[in-house]
């Protein structure tokens, strides 16, 4: 039987990371973060002096550079062209620059046939922005989190410093606000919820709470599409 693919889509800093990879690791599922491919294509555009206006440079960018995860050390590694980016593309100016790539059609088409060729035999995880509207809208589980900006603010200002970078939080507020107004407004693929996506608010709950409603959602739909087989 074929295993069930699960979309997570939401904003920014929701714990779709997070969440993502611990219910896929409950599951025996394959997570894919599809936020890293979107990051890695921006990266590459700064390394190869891709103008980020130039949607047709980009577009061709995006087909042609290789965007693997590296998930055998236990903790996953992010792969542009087999060089370990995994740091280099969350930076506070990757991030941004991410935005703005993510916004082009041409690159959204290459990132998105990639993600079903990946997803499409079932038993993954997948996170973003358009997953369950987008590059999977039959998917068998839907999830979209939301939390509030001050608190999606707070989690990636203590992320960044902790990892060492010097960081403001109004700022950093200010940040996830700017990639939200980006995310949700624009043209192609705006971030937005699936009409069947589980709505779950994440701001004053723990991730352990939040993996417990997921996995519920999960079971109850794998015994009901069970039972219906019967
Ligand atoms: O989830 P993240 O913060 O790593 O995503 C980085 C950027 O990529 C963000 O601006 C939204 C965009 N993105 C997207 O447009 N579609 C996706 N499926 C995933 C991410």
């Amino acid at each position: 039987m074929r295993k069930p693919i699960i979309a997570i889509d939401g904003p920014s800093g929701v714990g779709k990371s997070t969440l993502s990879k611990l219910l896929a690791r409950e599951l025996g599922f394959v997570n894919l973060d599809t936020g890293a491919m979107y990051r890695a294509v921006a990266l590459a555009a700064v390394q190869h002096g891709v103008d980020p206006d130039d949607d047709a440079a980009l577009g061709r960018l995006a087909e042609t550079v290789v965007v693997d995860f590296d998930r055998d050390a236990g903790t996953e590694r992010v792969l542009l062209d087999g060089e370990d980016v995994s740091a280099a593309i969350r930076t506070p100016e990757i991030s941004l620059l991410t935005s703005k790539v993510s916004a082009c059609p041409a690159v959204r088409e290459a990132l998105v046939r990639r993600q079903r060729e990946l997803g499409i035999r079932g038993g993954f995880v997948l996170e973003g922005r358009d997953i369950g509207t987008v590059v999977f809208p039959d998917a068998e589980v839907k999830f979209f989190l939301v939390a509030s900006a001050a608190e999606r603010g707070r989690r990636r200002f203590l992320e960044l410093q902790a990892k060492g970078v010097a960081v403001d939080l109004a700022k950093t507020v200010a940040e996830v606000e700017a990639r939200d107004a980006a995310d949700s407004g624009r043209t192609h693929s705006p971030l937005r919820r699936a009409a069947d996506a589980v709505a779950i608010d994440t701001t004053a709950r723990g991730i352990d709470q939040v993996l417990a409603e997921m996995l519920q959602v999960v079971r109850s739909r794998q015994s009901a599409a069970n039972s219906g087989k019967e």
